[in-house]
């Protein structure tokens, strides 16, 4: 069988590219709303953001942190709009995502990304499922400044639970998705029971994606190949067509092409298209038997 893959070097905020209801599945993991490494992309992707972290500099004020912090999830929120635009109905979206601690003001506090995307996928119409936790086994509590143990010690009240989980949250559009009776590809694309029993568990422990040597590689945060496999293979069949709006180092589509699905992928940093041929293990457009890779550019904005 063979699939299609897209990889364009763009803004997800708009896919002209997808049309309405023309994909089963959304994986993907976004820039994370006030995490540090990710401040520099917010600011330069929307200016309100940068306007606004100029004021804090200026007035420390509570109140423009939660500006700051909301207008970091509305332009999250741009790209879910599409993604339910372009979904079939009965179609899943699966969003890897973690929360953010912070010192602001001389005050530790957490903001709550996956609370945030849940309200704002709701609102689209998006239906809430059981999410998965995905706990690294790389990140336990540790003490005394070799690892993440925040707070005083063995002393009470004041420590800090570590963060050692993110979220997988789930959503579907619409109804339940249907098929024909005994569909071929459907039936062909089914998992074992054991998968079965591992995968549809709450708590996931999977390691963490190896550390890349390149900063750029570093930069993205790339998710293990392992997560994307089981959402794909849970939440779609072959020859379905699977979309990343945040594609990074290019994960989804290299699974994608393992698991016998379509896939489009939007990236806008120019600077990952050498990484992401190298993840998929094609040149700019590649031809074999069972798939095509392409990638192209358009302007960012
Ligand atoms: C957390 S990384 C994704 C990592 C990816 N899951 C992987 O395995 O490599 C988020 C990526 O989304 C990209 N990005 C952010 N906003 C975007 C947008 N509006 N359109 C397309 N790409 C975007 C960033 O440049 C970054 O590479």
């Amino acid at each position: 069988m063979r699939t299609e893959h897209r990889v364009i070097i763009g803004s997800s905020q708009k896919m002209p590219e997808c049309a309405d209801s023309s994909v089963h599945l959304v994986v993907t993991s976004p820039p994370y709303p006030m995490i540090k490494m990710w401040d520099k992309h917010f600011c330069e992707t929307n200016p309100e953001v940068s306007k606004l972290w100029r004021r804090f500099d200026a007035n420390c004020q509570d109140e423009t942190v939660k500006q700051i912090y909301d207008a970091m999830h509305n332009s999250l929120a741009n790209v879910w709009r599409e993604a339910y635009r372009v979904l079939v109905d009965g179609g899943i979206v699966c969003i890897n995502i973690g929360d953010a601690t912070r010192t602001i003001n001389g005050r530790f506090r957490l903001f709550s990304n996956h609370a945030r995307i849940i309200e704002h996928c709701e609102s689209l119409g998006l239906t809430s499922l059981p999410y998965i936790l995905w706990m690294k086994p790389t990140t336990k509590p540790k003490y005394k400044g070799k690892g993440a143990f925040l707070g005083s010690g063995f002393l009470p009240p004041n420590a800090y639970v570590t963060m050692d989980c993110e979220f997988i949250l789930i959503f579907r559009k619409g109804n339940l998705r249907k098929f024909p009776q005994h569909d071929r590809l459907r039936y062909e694309s089914a998992f074992s029971k054991k998968e079965r029993d591992i995968w549809f568990s709450q708590i996931w422990q999977v390691k963490a994606a190896r550390q890349k040597s390149n900063l750029a590689e570093r930069r993205i945060a790339a998710y293990p190949d392992e997560i994307v496999t089981r959402l794909v293979r849970m939440f779609s069949a072959k020859a379905d067509t699977v979309l990343d709006p945040f594609l990074g180092s290019g994960t989804t589509t290299k699974v994608a092409i393992q698991t016998g699905r379509n896939s489009i992928g939007y990236e806008m940093d120019e600077a990952l298209a050498p990484l992401i041929r190298k993840t998929v293990a094609f040149g700019r457009s590649n031809k074999s038997s069972d798939h095509i890779v392409e990638i192209s550019r358009r302007s960012v904005f």
